[in-house]
């Protein structure tokens, strides 16, 4: 979605290298007859020659301060990183012993961890696994699969670490089956995506359509007896997207009560239900409303009178602080405010004050840092999760790479090490040392053939970043259904470092914004990023929108950019 940043200027402030904590230690029930131990080990993703995937380990025998639990391929499988465990491995037998954060494993509490491997020929799950020399039992529907053994509680009391860890995923039906009416649709309509209540109409249903309750029912359905994650995006303040207008939404710029009684009130209720209780709800809060705040008011180039208007009358805060405040009380509600993206506040004069007004968000209105679970990165945006052909440390022909034209001073250049360090500085800020990030990768997988193989040439840092990024965007500032870009990694558990998941927020095949005016009833305007023909403005370099033409209204299904997504997918489809 955005748009934008200003910050040239370089202060001096060096981000701190990632860490962090992605271990989940669930809270169980003891002392049922069960295995000594239960493993779930799941592929995530599997492109033919490598693979990722997670394993949970589920203890119930006495508590133990460390733990390995080991297994043998039957293949050729090897493991060539993994994250949240230390995993090493001699010929077929793999150890993967806990990390110096989450060593500890009580009786009934689960750690989990993942890695990345590569194989030829067969990539079978393992039939046994052990944890310090005993044998578990094997979750997760293998074919020597013993079935659960473990009823599990009703509902959890507290909050896990990780929500997503050891959890499926809330497939929406109605995005499903767009997705599966589309030509090739069935390799991905699958995937989970979250639900997005954009409108006050959405808690019921909008035109007859499938409503907050109408989803978690289903979401009971989907979940079984095992732990499922339902994600909801909340997405709807007061004079919403001020510095666009492709998703203005229904509430005018000082409508704060109408937000907290018909909008915010209602999903509570239905939150809270007990019937829900076994769920676990994540939330994505408020979407670019507070980066805006930041990067498009005042003296700034950037400015719009409209985010002027929401800095003054501090709406934006308020509506994110009784959101959290909330919906943050049910016991198995998460929430993750949303932090825009590196290529948005990854200068540092965004950078720390973003965090200061997430802070100032997350106590007004009653809410605390406890109300915030942790925040996610590069919703419905395009940015690159990991650019490999450079780092940020580079220089070439004497320049650093932050003098390329593309990086333009930013301290980041790419998602996934800004989610990381960007989770440093908000911790810094006084958010919880255990907060957890997302980073939305529906849309940003820049693969198909236009992907560079290998860095550009060494003559400039401009050939040489411009040789060799992923991300094809004509400026890091565009926003609007980008020509060119492929669906992202697949939704999965803890990937990385400080890193709950990686998920589909934005449900690839919704358009951004039409890209001609088109009348509706949703407070939808016409933003010109989404006409193909535009030529930029300050929150993009004035550059050309790069966006695909004949594009419907915000959030209609568009089917060209589906198909463009699919084609260029990375990791490829099937
Ligand atoms: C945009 C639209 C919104 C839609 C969402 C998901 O933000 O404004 O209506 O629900 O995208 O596609």
């Amino acid at each position: 979605m955005s748009r934008s940043r200003t910050a040239i200027l370089a202060a001096l402030a060096l981000v701190a290298g990632a860490s962090g904590t992605a271990l989940a230690v669930v809270p169980g029930d003891a002392g049922i007859a069960a295995a000594p131990c239960t493993v779930d080990y799941k592929v995530q993703n599997d492109w033919g020659s490598g693979f990722t995937a997670s394993v949970t380990v589920t203890n119930n025998s006495a508590a133990k301060s460390s733990w390995a639990v080991k297994w043998s391929y039957a293949g050729s499988q090897k493991v060539t990183n993994a994250w949240n465990a230390k995993v090493t491995q001699s010929g077929a037998a793999v150890t993967a012993a806990n990390e110096s954060y989450n060593g500890a494993l009580a009786t009934g509490g689960s750690a989990s961890f993942g890695f990345q491997g590569t194989y030829s020929g067969s990539n079978a799950v393992p039939a046994t696994f052990t944890l310090d020399g005993v044998t578990c039992n094997v979750d997760g529907g293998g074919p020597t699969d013993p079935g659960p053994t473990d009823p599990g509680p009703t509902g959890p009391s507290t909050k896990v670490d990780n929500p997503y860890a050891g959890a499926k995923m809330y497939v929406n039906p109605e995005w499903s089956a767009k997705a599966a009416a589309e030509p090739g649709g069935s390799r991905v309509s699958n995937q989970p995506t979250a639900v997005w209540l954009d409108r006050i109409a959405a808690i019921n249903g909008v035109n007859g359509g499938m409503g907050l309750r109408d989803h978690l029912d289903a979401a009971l359905t989907q979940k079984g007896s095992g732990e499922l994650v339902v994600q909801l995006v909340i997405y709807n303040l007061p004079g919403r997207d001020c510095a666009a207008l492709a998703s203005n939404g229904e509430l005018g710029p000082t409508e704060i009560d109408k937000y907290k009684t018909q909008y915010i009130d209602p999903i509570a209720a239905i939150l809270a239900d007990s019937k829900y209780a076994g769920l676990r709800i994540v939330n994505t809060i408020e979407i670019d409303s507070l980066p805006n705040l930041v990067t498009n008011t005042g003296s700034r180039p950037t400015a719009t009178p409209q985010c002027d208007v929401m800095k003054a009358n501090g709406n934006y805060q308020k509506g994110v602080g009784y959101a959290l405040n909330k919906l943050g009380d049910a016991p198995n509600v998460y929430n993750y405010i949303d932090a825009g993206h590196h290529g948005w506040i990854g200068w540092d004069d965004n950078f720390a004050p973003s965090a200061a007004l997430f802070k100032e968000a997350a106590t007004t209105e009653g809410a605390t840092v406890n109300d915030v679970h942790g925040f996610i990165t590069n919703t419905a945006n395009y940015s690159a999760l990991k650019e490999n052909n450079f780092t940020i440390n580079d220089n070439v022909a004497g320049k650093s790479v932050r003098e390329s034209k593309w990086v333009d001073w930013n301290r980041y250049v790419d998602e996934l090490s800004f989610a990381q360090g960007f989770r440093n500085q908000l911790v810094t800020t006084g958010f919880n040392s255990g907060i957890g990030m997302l980073i939305d990768t529906s849309r940003n997988g820049w693969g198909g053939t236009a992907r560079p193989a290998g860095p550009g040439a060494s003559t400039t840092v401009d050939t040489y970043i411009e040789g060799g990024r992923y991300d094809r965007r004509i400026h890091i500032g565009n926003w609007c259904n980008q020509a060119g870009a492929g669906l992202g990694e697949r939704p999965q558990a803890a990937p990385a470092a400080g890193i709950d998941a990686y998920v589909w927020v934005k449900p690839p095949g919704e358009s951004d914004g039409s890209s001609s005016a088109i009348p509706n009833d949703e407070g939808k305007g016409f933003d010109r990023m989404c006409d193909p023909t535009y030529t930029g403005n300050p929150r993009n370099g004035n550059s050309m929108s790069g966006a695909l033409p004949n594009a419907p209204v915000s959030g209609h299904w568009f089917s060209a950019q589906f198909q463009q997504l699919m084609q260029n997918a990375y990791p490829p489809l099937p």
